[in-house]
């Protein structure tokens, strides 16, 4: 009854941003992201009958902040009647700093208690467990270049194109380590409910997961950073305007926005991508990474950059 897995956070490159159904967690578009390799979560679940209740440590140290959504996944996957978890998280990057540490936590978690529990899920239940806890938690259970669907009533995940077939390389420029004061979920729901701009971004989304699509079968590189760019500072625009306003960047994040697309001007094969935080992802071919690297490491506020390859999704490490 204890496993662990272990599972990347993933960066959407066309965004989810938005639910249809708040209850169930079921995102109002579909997505694209990529699925990193060297940051991870990892996740030891242990049932044990004679636990009161549902226990957490995150890097070693009890956490109650998370332990609710954590027992919530843990219904979903195994029922209300299952026996009380020890539950230990490890994650060698920044948590809730816009760094998708949920999505590889809830993957994560979910594959970790299928397993201890006897396993036997395929990928798509995995990923409807893993989605109603963390819309983006789904992605990260398949790695490479990663789509996920609304379709009927729930939501469906699909590998593009595999992480060897077109191996990009992602520079995180860190420009904060604290948590972010909003979280993403609460944030969404503001855009939604207040933002002029929501109904035009839900409504122009299948326009650029087509694009994002098109670009990724092609490897055409120059195609998906613009679709890219253009999807993830909508997404923003959404956000500065709805009420009150939810603004992630600092200027850092500005500046680095400034670094990737002059590097860009010189002939330099990057592009930027910002979540919901103050991160900057620049996405670059292998040949570009040593300038972007020079180049964002220099930019003024920039703390700590963080290098990864695209990987492979969530799998188990242990099992007892
Ligand atoms: C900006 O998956 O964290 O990173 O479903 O409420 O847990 P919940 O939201 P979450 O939102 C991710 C938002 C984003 C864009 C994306 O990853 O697609």
């Amino acid at each position: 009854m204890r496993a662990t897995a272990r599972a990347q956070p993933n960066i959407a490159l066309i965004k989810y941003w938005g639910k249809r159904d708040v209850s169930r967690n079921l995102p109002a578009a579909g997505s694209i992201s990529i699925t990193l390799d060297e940051l991870y979560t990892s996740m030891c679940v242990e049932f044990d009958a004679a636990l009161p209740s549902d226990v957490l440590t995150i890097n070693g140290v009890e956490d109650v902040s998370m332990l609710p959504r954590i027992s919530r996944c843990l219904d979903a996957t195994l029922g209300e009647h299952r026996d009380a978890a020890r539950v230990s998280s490890d994650c060698n990057f920044p948590i809730a700093a816009g760094l998708a540490s949920s999505a590889s936590a809830f993957a994560a978690l979910v594959v970790a208690a299928d397993a201890a529990a006897g396993g036997g899920r395929d990928a798509a239940a995995l990923a409807s467990l893993a989605g109603s806890i963390s819309g983006s938690a789904a992605r990260s259970l398949i790695g490479g270049f990663v789509e996920l669907q609304n379709v009927g009533d729930d939501i469906r995940i699909r590998k593009l194109c595999a992480a060897a077939d077109w191996p990009l390389r992602v520079v995180v420029a860190v420009t904060q380590t604290e948590p972010k004061p909003l979280g993403s979920g609460d944030a969404m729901e503001i855009s939604r409910k207040t933002s002029p701009f929501y109904s035009l971004w839900i409504e122009q989304q299948e326009h650029d997961l087509a694009a994002a699509r098109a670009a990724i079968a092609a490897r055409d590189f120059a195609a998906l950073g613009t679709v890219a760019e253009h999807n993830c500072l909508k997404m923003h625009s959404v956000m500065w305007a709805s009420r009150p306003p939810t603004i992630y960047w600092n200027s850092a994040t500005l500046e680095c926005m400034h670094t990737v697309r002059k590097l860009r001007s010189e002939g330099i094969d990057v592009f930027f991508t910002i979540d919901a935080g103050p991160q900057v992802k620049a996405v670059c071919t292998p040949d570009a990474e040593p300038r972007v690297r020079r180049a964002l490491v220099t930019t003024p506020g920039v703390r700590e950059l963080m290098a990864t390859g695209l990987g492979g999704g969530a799998v188990v490490v242990a099992h007892e």
